[in-house]
């Protein structure tokens, strides 16, 4: 089944490189954009991937969603990284994760305009265009920080900013390159050691978590104490490699005001 899902997704891909003047509108606030490429991505995506899982469910950034349920439901963000996307700076993604059972059993991100696929499957691991990924042994002291503003909600600005003040001090350097799903593919394969954003919705990084995980990495959500899946709100989400994750998660972790060990 993965080998077909990287088909659709490729294709998918191609369909936003084909679009190079998006109609674009906002969708709410001042930072919130959506472009018909979008929808139209996310209308191909949900055609092809419950045709190909049958009686399966679809979750996606640009349509209005229900629960979660146990179900096997695809999840997914048609091109997460828009404002990169209309403003043209090639750094996007189409983002799928499939969940069963609320785990996640699937994930691909694609940027199309490196041709790059990141795959993951539970307990097999994860691949960059079919080569397998690690996440770095880079120490925490050298450690390339990336992480996401939260730019749709406004009062998190202060916690980032001063979680961003303290990785400054000690680690290596910072990057906002504007697509979780690739933040956390980056991870996966070593390209960055840390990711962290307060809040993200599930189509933004429930297929870069799966890719971590199977990479070597470690994640947690700071805000959520379930053991499954639980998209009833976003996820303050935080990533790193096995080496990193202990002192770099203290950092997050002391600076998300909605900690749950606080
Ligand atoms: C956004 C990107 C961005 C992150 C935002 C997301 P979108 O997704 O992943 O990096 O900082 O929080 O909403 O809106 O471009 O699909
Ligand atoms: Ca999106």
């Amino acid at each position: 089944m993965l080998k077909t899902i990287d088909a659709i997704v490729r294709e998918s891909g191609r369909m936003m490189l084909k679009e190079t003047d998006p109609e674009v509108t906002l969708k709410e606030g001042h930072a919130n954009y959506v472009t018909q490429t979008d929808r139209d991505v996310q209308d191909f995506l949900r055609g092809k991937l419950t045709a190909l899982l049958p009686g399966s469910d679809f979750f996606g950034e640009e349509q209005d969603n229900g629960v979660l349920t146990d179900h096997p439901t695809w999840v997914v963000d048609p091109i997460d990284g828009t404002t990169n996307y209309i403003r043209g700076l090639h750094h996007s993604s189409v983002s799928v994760a499939l969940s069963v059972g609320k785990r996640l059993e699937l994930a691909a991100v694609y940027n199309p305009y490196r041709d790059e696929m990141f795959l993951a499957q539970a307990g097999k691991g994860a691949t960059l265009n079919g080569q397998a990924i690690h996440c770095s042994v880079t120490p925490f002291e050298h450690a390339v920080v990336a992480f996401g503003s939260s730019l749709y909600s406004p009062e998190l600005v202060d916690a980032t900013m001063s979680a961003i003040r303290e990785y400054m001090r000690v680690c290596g350097d910072l990057r906002r390159f504007g697509s979780a799903a690739l933040d956390l593919a980056y991870v996966a394969c070593g390209r960055c050691d840390v990711f962290f954003e307060f809040s993200l919705s599930p189509w933004d990084y429930a297929a870069g978590l799966l890719l971590v995980q199977e990479a070597g990495g470690k994640t947690d959500l700071l805000n959520l104490t379930a053991d499954h899946l639980d998209f009833t709100k976003p996820a303050s989400v935080f990533a790193a490699s096995a080496v990193c994750f202990d002192k770099a998660r203290a950092i997050a972790a002391k600076n998300e005001p909605e900690n749950k060990m606080a």
